[in-house]
Formats: structure tokens, sequence, C-alpha cells
């Protein structure tokens, strides 16, 4: 397989949802080790675009390949995924380490988890740090600490890509600054994909970002301003500048259609 294929690769994506129409047109080419943020308002079909990659909803037209792959059961094989609604029942009996491991569900060849299964569950909780709550009963975390358990469990499967959806919803502004320094360590093994409202914090560790609302973002040559988010997609954002505040939009194999290397 040649090795300049892209991460993500989406054309001309089509997905409607009880007859609405959801993603329009949406063309995306996500490159490998990129941080994707992607932001866009409440029902502009974040969630849906996720869920359309892990070939969880059927798109009505397009086609997405992953990590070069067009057929979803091998491209799936890559991908890392931690929703947005995670419910957990405070009370059934399970541990973290229980739940972490069930992450390797896919990849397991026999029954039992095997000694490559323990090893890859050890580094997954040594990675997000959080080896000291292995025993701990999920039902007790807080709501960041559950969060990084989520992520562990999206990587003991060991993926290439990592899918995060507004992951930090629940977490006070410390947690979510300690999670995204998180995720750019772990951006420097894995192609990242973050949907987030919360673009201030983001914006200081994603290399690229898309703005969704049924289109994607797609405005060639222009310096891109909050206002002009907010005016054209009804964005939310809350934009603090971490230095340098262009924000410029640059043709990506031809295709200009997300902000790309994004100087904060
Ligand atoms: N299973 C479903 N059946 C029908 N419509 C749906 C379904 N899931 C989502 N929708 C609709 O599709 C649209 C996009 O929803 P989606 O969850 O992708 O938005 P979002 O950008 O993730 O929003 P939020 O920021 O609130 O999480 C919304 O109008 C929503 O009501
Ligand atoms: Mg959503």
């Amino acid at each position: 397989m040649k090795e300049n294929i892209n991460a993500i690769e989406i054309k001309n994506l089509y997905v409607s949802l009880n007859g609405n129409l959801v993603l329009r047109d949406i063309n995306l080419d996500i490159v490998k080790g990129d941080f994707l943020g992607i932001i866009g308002p409440n029902g502009g079909g974040k969630s849906t675009l996720l869920k359309t990659i892990l070939g969880l909803i059927k798109p009505d037209y397009g086609s997405i390949k992953i990590w070069g792959h067009k057929n979803i059961n091998k491209g799936r094989a890559y991908i890392g995924y931690v929703p947005q609604y995670a419910q957990f029942d405070r009370d059934f009996p399970i541990s973290v380490e229980e739940v972490v491991i069930l992450g390797r569900l896919g990849k397991r060849k026999q029954l039992r988890y095997s000694k490559a299964d323990q090893m890859r569950l050890d580094e997954a909780l040594e990675k997000v740090e959080i080896n000291n709550l292995r025993k701990r009963q999920i039902g007790e975390l807080s709501g960041g600490e559950r969060q990084r358990v989520l992520v562990a469990r999206a990587l003991v499967a060991n993926p290439k890509i990592l899918l995060l959806d507004e992951p930090t919803a629940s977490t006070d502004s410390k947690f979510s600054a300690d999670f995204y320094e998180l995720l750019n360590f772990l951006n420097q093994e894995i192609t990242i994909v973050l949907v987030s409202h919360d673009i201030s914090a983001i914006s200081k560790y994603v290399k690229s970002i898309a703005c969704l609302n049924v289109d994607l973002f797609q405005q060639g040559g222009t310096e891109i301003t909050p206002e002009l988010i907010n005016e054209l997609y009804n964005c939310p954002m809350d934009l603090i500048v971490h230095g340098d505040n262009h924000r410029i939009l640059k043709p990506h194999n031809g295709v200009v259609n997300y902000v790309r290397n994004i100087k904060l």
C-alpha cells in the first residue's frame, strides 16, 4: 500500500436521517498525523459525521476511505472512538480495567484475553495516567476520570486514528487542559479528530479546523475570522487567540475544505 495515502478521505458525502439532510456534499481529506478540530452548532451534524466514518450510519451517497481502505470493516480496525454520550450504570459492578479491556474485543482471536491483550491494557492505562484507578468501580469515578477510561478503551485496540466526540463537555477547565495535553501527547503517534464546541481550548492544540453545519466550511484563500464563521455558519465561538490570530485557508490536494496549519 502506498505510504502517501491519507488517514481519512471523504468524497461527496451525503447523509439523511429521518428524511432530513444532515450532511451535504462533504469533502474532507485528513492527513496522517493531523489533529483536526471540528466545530459547529448543535445539530450541525458533527456526531453524525463521526458515526458515518465508523460505518454506524450508512450514507445516501459518497465514499469514505480509511487508511486507504474503502471497505468499512477493514477501515474500522484503524479507528478508536470515544462517543459523545457514554452512559454507565453507576451501580453496575465493573472495574476500570474491565471496561478498558473491552476495547480489545474486536482484536481477540480467542475467548480469553491473551498476554498481548494484558500488555495493551497496561500500556493504555499508563498512557492516560489512570493506572492507579484500575481496580476502582467505574461508577465511583468523576466525569473527567471516566473520560480517560473511555480514551484508554479506545487505545487498547492500537488505533492509528482517534475520533473523539465532545470529550471535555463535562469537565472543568483544569481537567480539560490536562486532557488536551494528553491528546497532544497521543498525537505524536495517532491522527486525531476532535469534535468540540470549545474552540478556545482546542485552538491551542489542533493543527487544523473544520466547521460543520450540514455543509463543511469551505472558503478558499480567505482569512477566517471568528466573526466570519459566526456569520456564515452560525458556529458559536469563543475564540481566545494564542499569539498570531491569522487563520488562513490553504488548498490541500486540490480540495479547499478546511483550515490547515493555523498558527495560534
Ligand atoms: N438517530 C437519529 N434519527 C433522526 N435524526 C437524527 C438522529 N441522530 C441525529 N439526528 C439529527 O441529525 C442532526 C445532526 O445531529 P448530530 O447529533 O450529528 O449533531 P451534532 O453536531 O453532533 O450536535 P451537538 O453539538 O448537539 O452534539 C440533528 O438535527 C439531529 O436531530
Ligand atoms: Mg454531537
